[in-house]
């Protein structure tokens, strides 16, 4: 593939290249895969508009029956600091009553997004909630009680694009997760 020299030249370090990110997806669906009873239906709810790209890719290595629903939250607006604040932006599409759900997640820092998603999903009756993230910041955790299901890899504390992750809507179309140079934030 062409490289993408406009938005690589901002990357300061490649923490996790594309045949990694890949390879350790292919084992997550298979795990994700295995969890479930055969033929199980599985809604998989891609959190907006970060989880997108892993979604995609995962949704491919799950060998089971799978529907996409999607909703978009937000707690970060251009900032690198979360506010704590969650706000639904776009709800689900369909009903989960009943049926199992996957919830597809970027990253995972304070914890607080993924907490606030489930309590509110665990009031619409489904059947199942787990839940998946490609990255995990473990040093930042605040809610101890969220527990991740399926977890890609632990990434230290500091601020990733691409393969979906943003900063200020830009270099989600990477096909790694890098770190931008300061002086593009600072
Ligand atoms: P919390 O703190 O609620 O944050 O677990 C999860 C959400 O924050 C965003 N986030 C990031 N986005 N690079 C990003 O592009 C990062 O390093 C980063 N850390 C947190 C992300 O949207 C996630 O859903
Ligand atoms: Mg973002």
């Amino acid at each position: 593939m062409e490289s993408l020299e406009y938005l690589e030249k901002d990357i300061k370090e490649i923490i996790i290249d594309e045949e990694t990110l890949q390879a350790r997806i292919k084992e997550l669906g298979k795990e994700i895969t295995e969890s479930y009873p055969e033929g199980t239906e599985l809604i998989l709810i891609c959190i907006l508009r970060g989880a997108m790209i892993y979604m995609a890719d995962l949704a491919r290595c799950i060998n089971l029956p799978v529907s996409f629903d999607f909703m978009d939250v937000s707690s970060y607006g251009d900032s690198t600091e979360s506010s704590g604040n969650v706000r639904i932006i776009k709800d689900l599409d369909d009903s989960i009553e009943n049926k199992d759900v996957l919830i597809v997640e970027d990253i995972i820092d304070t914890g607080l997004t993924l907490k606030h998603i489930i309590n509110m999903l665990e009031t619409r009756n489904p059947a199942s909630i787990k839940t998946t993230t490609l990255l995990d910041k473990p040093d930042r955790r605040e809610m101890k009680q969220v527990e991740v299901d399926f977890n890609g890899f632990e990434i230290p504390d500091k601020f990733v694009v691409g393969y979906g992750l943003d900063f200020a809507e830009k270099y989600r179309n990477l096909p790694f997760i890098g770190v931008l140079k300061e002086s593009l934030y600072s």
